[in-house]
């Protein structure tokens, strides 16, 4: 009988661990093993030696403080999980020869470029998210032998984000369901990214041995602003009167800078041949999960 890989997921209990567990789990090539926040605690060194206990080939670690906003007023909780919490796991992969895998964002980009930024353009934080996630990237690559950074941008999942308390398709599905007046930026533009299609890709590319060193970039293919992709939700979901408004990002007066174009190229893994699926396949597929479609 062949050997499974075995796999560890650090921040288990997320929106994007959650669904990697589920995928990996139902996959008799993996052992996998959940790790939640209580399990390990990145930002502590000592905590993380449980990973040698474990002996996995595959870390992935999705652990993070997500709360953009909130990272302005805690830079060092930013820095302590997104940075130093990459840089200790880093350090015992390397001990045990695990591969790792750490997961960041879009928001390492300044947004100024007109075009999806490919893995090769060089990052530059606007936010302490972006930078507290590029240094974790950083660790990643200076402390690890075996690594991938792979940058996933504007999630939604079943389980919605723990650090934000749900995902914006919810958020808006409930705005509408409420018939309150909805307002919606249409001048940020991303690639809104399914988690179910990360994980399934993660999953694919360990499985057939297709994940090597470097950065790759991984959301739903193409890309739109949040007010486009508002409207496809209630689009899909043929509700035709709810009450939904334009604005300008400035309006918001939000306490982080946010890149206004983040749009993300998967050009790494076209180049071996793998497609994300499209934003709206995405978003039709999380609907139809969540029971809001047939
Ligand atoms: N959400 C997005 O739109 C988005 C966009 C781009 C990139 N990303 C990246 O995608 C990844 C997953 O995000 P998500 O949406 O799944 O977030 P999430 O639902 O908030 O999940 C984060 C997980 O990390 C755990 N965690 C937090 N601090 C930890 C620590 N010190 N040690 C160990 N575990 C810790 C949390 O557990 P507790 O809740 O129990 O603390 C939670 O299970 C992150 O790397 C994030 O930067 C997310």
């Amino acid at each position: 009988m062949q050997e499974k890989i075995k796999i560890a997921v650090i921040g288990s209990t997320g929106q994007l661990g959650g669904d990697i567990v589920e995928v990996f789990s139902q996959n008799d090539s993996f052992e996998c093993v959940p790790l939640s926040h209580s399990d390990i605690d990145v930002v502590d060194a000592n905590s993380c030696q449980v990973l040698k206990e474990i002996k996995p080939d595959f870390v992935i670690n999705t652990a993070s403080f997500v709360r953009v906003d909130d990272c302005e007023v805690m830079p060092e909780k930013a820095m302590q999980v997104n940075g130093i919490g990459a840089l200790n796991v880093a350090k015992v992969c390397k001990e045990i020869n695990a591969f790792n895998i750490y997961i960041s964002t879009d928001y390492v980009f300044d947004g100024e470029k007109k075009e999806p930024y490919v893995e090769e353009d060089f990052p530059q934080p606007i936010n302490v998210y972006g930078a507290s996630k590029y240094l974790g990237e950083v660790f990643t690559k200076a402390y690890s032998d075996s690594y991938a950074i792979v940058r996933v941008a504007s999630l939604y999942g079943k389980r919605g984000a723990r650090g934000k308390g749900g995902n914006f398709v919810e958020f808006m599905i409930s705005k509408a369901k409420n018939n309150e007046d909805i307002y919606v930026v249409d001048d940020m533009i991303m690639s809104p990214t399914y988690t179910m299609h990360v994980a399934k890709m993660l999953e694919k590319m360990i499985k057939e041995g297709k994940i090597e060193n470097g950065i790759y970039h991984m959301t739903n293919e193409g890309f739109c602003s949040w007010y486009e992709f508002t409207e496809k939700i209630f689009e899909l979901l043929g509700w035709q009167d709810v009450k939904l408004n334009r604005i300008k990002t400035k309006d918001l007066n939000r306490l982080a800078k946010r890149p206004l174009f983040s749009a993300l190229e998967n050009k790494r893994l076209k180049e071996i041949g793998l497609n994300m699926p499209r934003w709206e396949e995405g978003l039709k597929e999380y609907l139809i999960e969540k029971g809001y479609l047939k």
